[in-house]
C-alpha cells in the first residue's frame, strides 16, 4: 500500500491531461491495471468452463502403406476435455488489450478406425484413443472503438499454440501406431487450434454483443435518467484503459415511482485508498448541475410546509407581540410556508469541497378559513457544503448549512424584524431543509456500474470541478449482466 500521497499522484496522472476529444463527456471510468486483471480472470475462467467439452470436426486420411496398401483412416468424435487454466495475463497496447493465458493439461479423447483391402476381403478395425496435451498456450487481442454511442469490440488476433501432443492407441495393429501419428498428429493439432479460436472468436461475438446492447440510460426516476452514452474512442494508457461517458442527466421518458426515502445510515469513506483500486469515476460537477437543472424544470424543488419542528411557530398567536398586525389581521391562524427555488441549485465541486447555493422565496402563508393567504415573502439565499459517500452502487451525499442570506420581497404585515427574521430562517433551514435535502442526497444516484457488479471500498476525492470516486468491484450476479436499472431520486 502507498504513502497517502500516492493516491493523489496517480489521480494526478490519470485526470490532468486534460484531452481535447473529451470535450462532451461528463464522466469518465478508467480500469486500472487492477481492475483489468479483475476483468481478465473472469473471463478466461468463464472461457476455460464454456471451452469444454469442445467438439472437433472429424478427421479422414487415406496413406499408401507398403505391404498393407491404401489405407483409409477416420478420427472421430474427438472431444477436449478438461481445461484448466494456470496463469493469464493481461496488458494494453495502443489499440486494445491482449489477454493470454497459459493451459494446464488438457486430454482428448476420440475413436478411431482404418480400413484397406487385402486380395478381395476389406479389412477394418476400430478402437480409441487418448491424447495428453502439454503446454496449451492460447492469446487474444481485442480492439473497442465507439460506434454510434456504444462499445464495439473486435478481435484483432487470436492464436492458439500446442507444444506437444501425447497419444496413446487402445487397440488396433502394431504397425498401424505409427501411421496414425504421423498421418493425423498435426492435423489433430491444427484441428484443436482451430476448434479453440473458433470457440474464443464466438466468446468475442458475445461480449460485443453484451457490450452493444448496454443501455444509453439509466433511470434515477420519473424526471431524470443518466445519458451513459459512449463518447469517444476508449482511450487505452500504460496498463489502464479509459471510457468516456456523457454522464449528463437527461429527461426521463418514464413513468417510474419515485422510491420511498431511505433515512438510514451510509458510510462516510474516508479519502484513502490504494492506488490499486479497479475503477476510478470521475464525474465532473456539471453532471450534479444536470439533475438540479431537470428537477427544478419539473417543479419538484417547492415544498408547501405545514409542519415543523418547531409548530407553535406556524400560528399567529406565537407572532402577537413580534409583528403585531399579521395577530391583528389574521387572529390565532395556522400558517404555511411556501418554501420554492428561484433558480437550479448550483453546485461547485474543488479540491476537498463540495458547495452548492440554492436561492429560495420563502412565502409566509396564513390559513384564514380555510383559505391560504399569502403575506410576506422572502427571497433567501443558501449556502450549504457536502461530502460525498458511496453507498451500495450509488453515490449520495450529505449536506451542512453554511451560511445564508434573505431580503424581504415584500410584506403585507409591515417591516419584519431582521434580527427575528433570521433566528426563525435558521431554525427552519436547519431543522427542515437541510434534513429534508439530505433524504434525498443520501439515496443519490448509481454510479454507472455494469449490473451483476458491485463497488467494494469506494472512496472518494474531489478536485477541481471534478469528483473521483476510486473503488474495487466485485461480481455478484454472474447470470444478469445489463445495467441495473434502479430508481432513485437525487436532488441537491
Ligand atoms: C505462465 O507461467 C509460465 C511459468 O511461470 C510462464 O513461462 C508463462 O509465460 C506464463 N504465461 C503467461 C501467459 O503469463
Ligand atoms: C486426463 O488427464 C488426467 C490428468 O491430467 C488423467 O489422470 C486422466 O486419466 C486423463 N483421462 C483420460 C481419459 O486420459
Ligand atoms: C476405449 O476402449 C477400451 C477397450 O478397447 C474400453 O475399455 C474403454 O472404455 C474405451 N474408452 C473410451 C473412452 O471409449
Ligand atoms: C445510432 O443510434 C441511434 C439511436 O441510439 C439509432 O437510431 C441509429 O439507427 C443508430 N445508427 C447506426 C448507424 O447504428
Ligand atoms: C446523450 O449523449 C450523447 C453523446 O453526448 C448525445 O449525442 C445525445 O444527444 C444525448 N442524449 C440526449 C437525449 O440528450
Ligand atoms: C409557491 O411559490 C411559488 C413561487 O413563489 C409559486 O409559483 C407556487 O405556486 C407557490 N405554491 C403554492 C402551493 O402556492
Amino acid at each position: 500500500m502507498g504513502t497517502p500521497l500516492l493516491p493523489l499522484l496517480v489521480v494526478l496522472q490519470l485526470f490532468t491531461a486534460p484531452s481535447p476529444a473529451a470535450a462532451s463527456a461528463h464522466i469518465s471510468a478508467v480500469i486500472s491495471q487492477s481492475g483489468l486483471d479483475f476483468a481478465k480472470d473472469l473471463l478466461v475462467s468463464h472461457a476455460a468452463e464454456t471451452l469444454t467439452p469442445l467438439s472437433v470436426p472429424d478427421i479422414e486420411k487415406s496413406a499408401s502403406i507398403p505391404l498393407v496398401g491404401t489405407v483409409r483412416m477416420t478420427a472421430s468424435g474427438i472431444v477436449l476435455h478438461g481445461l484448466a487454466v494456470t496463469n493469464s495475463t493481461v496488458a494494453v497496447g495502443d489499440t486494445g488489450v491482449v489477454v493470454a493465458a497459459t493451459l494446464a493439461r488438457a486430454n482428448l479423447t476420440m475413436e478411431w478406425s482404418y480400413s484397406y483391402n487385402a486380395w478381395v476381403v476389406t479389412i477394418t478395425d476400430r478402437g480409441n484413443a487418448s491424447i495428453q496435451v502439454e503446454g496449451m498456450e492460447v492469446g487474444v487481442s481485442m480492439g473497442m472503438k465507439n460506434q454510434n454511442g456504444s462499445l464495439k469490440l473486435s478481435v484483432m488476433e487470436c492464436g492458439c499454440y500446442m507444444k506437444e501432443l501425447d497419444i496413446t492407441l487402445n487397440g488396433g495393429a502394431s504397425w498401424f501406431y505409427q501411421v496414425f501419428i504421423d498421418a493425423f498428429s498435426n492435423h489433430i493439432r491444427t484441428s484443436v487450434e482451430n476448434a479453440i479460436t473458433k470457440k474464443i472468436m464466438e466468446g468475442a461475438l458475445k461480449l460485443d454483443s453484451f457490450l452493444g446492447n448496454l443501455p444509453k440510460k439509466i433511470d434515477l426516476d420519473s424526471v431524470a435518467a443518466m445519458n451513459v452514452t459512449f463518447v469517444n474512442d476508449p482511450i487505452f494508457k500504460r496498463s489502464s484503459v479509459e471510457f468516456d461517458i456523457d454522464g449528463l442527466f437527461i429527461p426521463s421518458d418514464e413513468t417510474a415511482v419515485p422510491r420511498g426515502m431511505l433515512l438510514g445510515d451510509i458510510k462516510f469513506a474516508l479519502p484513502l485508498g490504494s492506488s490499486s483500486k479497479m475503477l476510478w469515476i470521475s464525474l465532473d460537477e456539471d453532471v450534479f448541475n444536470s439533475v438540479s437543472a431537470l428537477y427544478f424544470k419539473a417543479g419538484l424543488l417547492q415544498r408547501m410546509v405545514d409542519k415543523i419542528p418547531d409548530q407553535f411557530l406556524l400560528n399567529t398567536a406565537s407572532w402577537r407581540f413580534l409583528v403585531p398586525q399579521l395577530y391583528r389581521k389574521y387572529p390565532d391562524d395556522s400558517m404555511l410556508l411556501n418554501i420554492s427555488a428561484t433558480s437550479p441549485p448550483s453546485v461547485r465541486i474543488s479540491v476537498g469541497r463540495i458547495d452548492a447555493t440554492v436561492d429560495l422565496d420563502v412565502t409566509v402563508n396564513v390559513l384564514d378559513f380555510g383559505k391560504i393567504v399569502p403575506v410576506a415573502c422572502m427571497s433567501v439565499s443558501v449556502a450549504v457544503s457536502g461530502a460525498a459517500a458511496v453507498s451500495g452502487n450509488n453515490l449520495g451525499g450529505r449536506v451542512d448549512l453554511d451560511y445564508f442570506s434573505f431580503t424581504l420581497k415584500w410584506s403585507k404585515v409591515g417591516k419584519l424584524h431582521t434580527v427575528l427574521v433570521q433566528t426563525v430562517l435558521r431554525i427552519l433551514l436547519k431543522n427542515l431543509f437541510v434534513p429534508y435535502v439530505n433524504s434525498y442526497l443520501e439515496q443519490g444516484f448509481q454510479l454507472p456500474i455494469i449490473k451483476g457488479f458491485s463497488v467494494r471500498d469506494a472512496y472518494i476525492l474531489t478536485s477541481y470541478s471534478k469528483m473521483i470516486v476510486s473503488c474495487d468491484v466485485a461480481f455478484i450476479e454472474p447470470e444478469a449482466l445489463f445495467l441495473v436499472q434502479t430508481q432513485g431520486r437525487f436532488l441537491v
